[in-house]
Order: C-alpha cells, then structure tokens, then sequence
C-alpha cells in the first residue's frame, strides 16, 4: 500500500511538474495569429510619413503609451542633493586608468538613498573620452578585484557562490563578475567604464516599494505607486539617467558619447533608459527578452504574464491588464527601440537563450527599421535571422551568438566595434 501511495505521489508530481513547463511554449507553430500595432500609424488611424511628424506627434505619443502600460511614469523630478566625488585615482589598473567613485544623493539625510557610480578613465588618451554605462547585479566591486572599488553595503540577492552572506557582500564578493565586464579591454580600446549597482536604486524584490527610491517621490499619503507610475525597472532607468548627469559635469567624459548597455533584465533597463533619455548616444541590449526587444504578441518563452506573476515589481501595475492579454497592448516591443532611433542600437540574442525569444529579438530590430529609414538612417541590413556568431553591425544592429544567456567577451567585442563603427576608432 505504502509503495502504491509513494508511486501516486511521483506520478502526480511528474505530471504536475510537466504541466507547469508545458506552459511556456516553445514552439514557433504554435504562436498564434497576431497584428502588431505599426510604429508609423498614429492612434487616430493616420500614417507617418515625415519626420517632423514623428517627432512631434508619434514619438510623444508612442512614449506615453510605454509610460502609462508597460514600465509606469516617473512621477516627478528629484532635485540632485549632491554629487559627491569621494575618491579619484589615476594610478589603477597599474597605471592604465583612472578610478573615479562618485556618489550621488538623493535625500538630504545621508540615507541608503543613494548610489555609487563607479567610473574607469583610459589613462594616455585625449579626454573627454566615450564611455559604456551599465548596471551591475551585485555591486560595483564585483566587476574587478581591484581592492580601491568600495564594498557595496546594500542588500543583495542570495548568492552563496559569490559570497553573499545575509544578503550583504563579503570580501569574497570582490572580482566575482569579472567575465562580464573586461574592464582592461574596454580601457584598452579607448573608452572608459562606469556601472552602478541596481539595488542601490530598487532591491530587487517586491516589498510594495517601501525601500530603494520610489518613496522620494510620494505625495503626502501616498504609500505605493499608482498604477501608471514606474516598478523597478523604471527606477533603474532613472538612475542610468542620473549618471548621464554627472558626466555632463565631468569633463573627463565626453557625455555626447555614451553607450548604455546592460543584460537581461538590465538589458530591458538600458532599453527603457535610452528610449527616454535621448542623451544616449547608442543602446545595448543583451539577452533582454520579455519587456526589453522581445515582442510581446509572440508568446513564446517568458510571456507577460510570467514575468508579472515572478517579477510583480518590474513594470507599472497597469501592466498586469495584458497578462494572457497580450494582443491588447497599445504597444510592443519594437516601438521601444523605435523609440531610440535614429541613435545606434544594438540587440544581441544567445542561441540556449530560448527563454528570452530570440527571434523575438530579432523582430523588434527588424520592424523598428521603418522608423530608422524615416529618419534618414538604414535600418537592420537584414531580412532574416542571421547565423549564429555572425553578427550584422549597422545603426541597427543585431547577433545571435551561440551559449547561454550571459554576457561574455564575444557580445563584448561586438560592442567594442559598434561603438568604434559610430564614435570612431579610438586606437
Ligand atoms: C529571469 C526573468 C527574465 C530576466 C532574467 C534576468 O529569467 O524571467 O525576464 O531577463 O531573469 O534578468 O536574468
């Protein structure tokens, strides 16, 4: 009897297990019919054929839609407490760079309310020079060993092989994530680095947004954002945008050259920070999948109503309507990078990284095209997906590489040549 009951209970946790897997489609054919709302159509049925309508009527128009469904509107402008450079050295990296810490604060008292850039500087090259700004999933000292970086003291997410003890860094937490951001090619090249780390703007978990930095922006009364009011992706965005005004100030950083980059979910961040903030010079998105360059209708991989069920805290509640519900958004992805144009966009896609949609990936490069060609620039050079490892680079551009979902030294040196395609060669 026992054996029986033992033997009931795998088959129904294999079926169940099975069901919920079953759940995410991956297979193309069974992507239902779906229209995707055209970028060059206005709500009110009329068509864009000029640039000075996309400007003044479409763009506007197509950027309230994202604010008000999908990543939710900054409520006000927050005033710049300070930004305070704490430490600047030019002998790091054995004299090849400069370190810079900046910490800009957001409220008068000296809070957790902050955050820290961390910004590398090619020494023996002409300043100002461009710079990749990126967020960071673990703390700024997690992207080199180098003992200078400050040992972020925010909450992180558990990690036990990065040395994440209670949810705070460790010294083991130094260099950890040194894969994803090859500090001395990127230096070598020319350009400098900077990264923040995400949860000094929003821990990453949903704690109805009593932490991180939502509260700044409270009425009197107010104790969460209202339905159209961002989640904590529009909150990462917000702070990409707030590094963007501290090299205004820095004259060691040529702000007209910025690229904005980030992966998976800070993928779908630096998308929704280079679509707002047109200060972006070029916007990379690696692996960024559902709510960054994936399209939504496909339904494939993670769909909207996974990601708002996981990740309630992402996106404005408003979002949650489209759960299932996809083909009822006003938008989709390719309007996100629609929206970037006529700047140079890179999207990047891993073969293994089925979850993310490639293809989807792919799509919204393509149908953003049209929006790049009205602006006098090409758009993606292809028609079809291209072959894995062989990336397309143009003002649209897009590669599958073949791995995992990551950020490796191949998506790097895509990156590098784009940004020398567009800034010119620095070497
Ligand atoms: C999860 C999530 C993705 C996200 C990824 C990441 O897989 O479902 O949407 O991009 O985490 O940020 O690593």
């Amino acid at each position: 009897m026992r054996t029986f009951l033992f033997v009931l209970i795998i088959i129904f946790c294999t079926y169940h297990l099975n069901a919920q897997d079953n759940k995410v489609n991956y297979d193309e054919s069974k992507i239902p019919d779906y229209e995707l709302p055209d970028p060059l159509t206005m709500e009110n049925g009329a068509k864009v054929t000029d640039a000075e309508t996309w400007w003044n009527q479409r763009r506007p128009e197509i950027l309230e839609l994202f604010e008000t469904h999908v990543y939710g509107k900054v409520p006000c402008t927050l005033e710049i407490i300070s930004f305070d450079v704490y430490s600047s050295d030019d002998s790091a990296l054995s004299g090849k760079a400069t370190r810079k810490q900046v910490t800009a604060h957001f409220a008068p008292d000296n809070s957790d309310q902050k955050m820290d850039i961390l910004i590398y500087l090619p020494n023996g090259v002409s300043r100002p020079v461009p710079v990749f700004l990126g967020m960071n999933f673990y703390g700024n000292h997690t992207i080199h060993p180098d003992p200078g970086i400050t040992l972020s003291t925010q909450w992180m997410m558990a990690n036990d092989e990065f040395g994440i003890v209670d949810h705070r860094a460790t010294e083991a937490s130094r260099g950890v994530r040194v894969s994803r951001f090859p500090v001395e090619e990127i230096i070598g090249r020319g350009y400098g680095l900077a990264t923040i780390y995400y949860g000094d703007l929003d821990p990453d978990y949903d704690d109805g947004f009593q932490n991180g930095i939502h509260p700044l922006f409270y009425e009197k009364g107010q104790t969460r954002p209202k339905s159209d009011e961002w989640g904590s992706i529009g909150a990462w965005a917000w702070g990409l945008s707030r590094a963007m005004d501290y090299f205004e100030q820095d004259n060691d950083i040529d702000h007209q050259q910025v690229a904005v980059f980030g992966h998976s979910r800070l993928g779908k961040t630096a998308l929704w920070a280079g679509a707002q903030d047109r200060r972006f010079a070029l916007v990379i998105s690696n692996d960024s999948g559902c709510g960054g360059a994936a399209i939504s209708r496909r339904g494939i991989g993670e769909t909207v109503e996974q990601i708002n069920t996981r990740f309630p805290h992402w996106f404005c509640d408003n979002f949650n309507r489209y759960n299932n519900n996809e083909h009822e958004l006003p938008v989709d992805q390719h309007e996100l990078i629609a929206l970037i144009a006529p700047r140079p966009v890179y999207i990047a896609s891993a073969e293994e990284d089925q979850w993310a949609d490639p293809k989807g990936e792919f799509l919204s490069a393509l149908y953003a095209s049209p929006v790049y060609e009205l602006l006098g620039k090409q758009g993606l050079a292809v028609n079809e997906m291209p072959a894995i490892n062989e990336p397309v680079i143009g003002t649209v551009s897009y590669h599958i590489r073949s791995g995992k979902h990551d950020l490796t030294w191949y998506d790097w040196q895509q990156y590098l040549k784009f940004a020398d395609l567009h800034f010119g060669s620095r070497k």
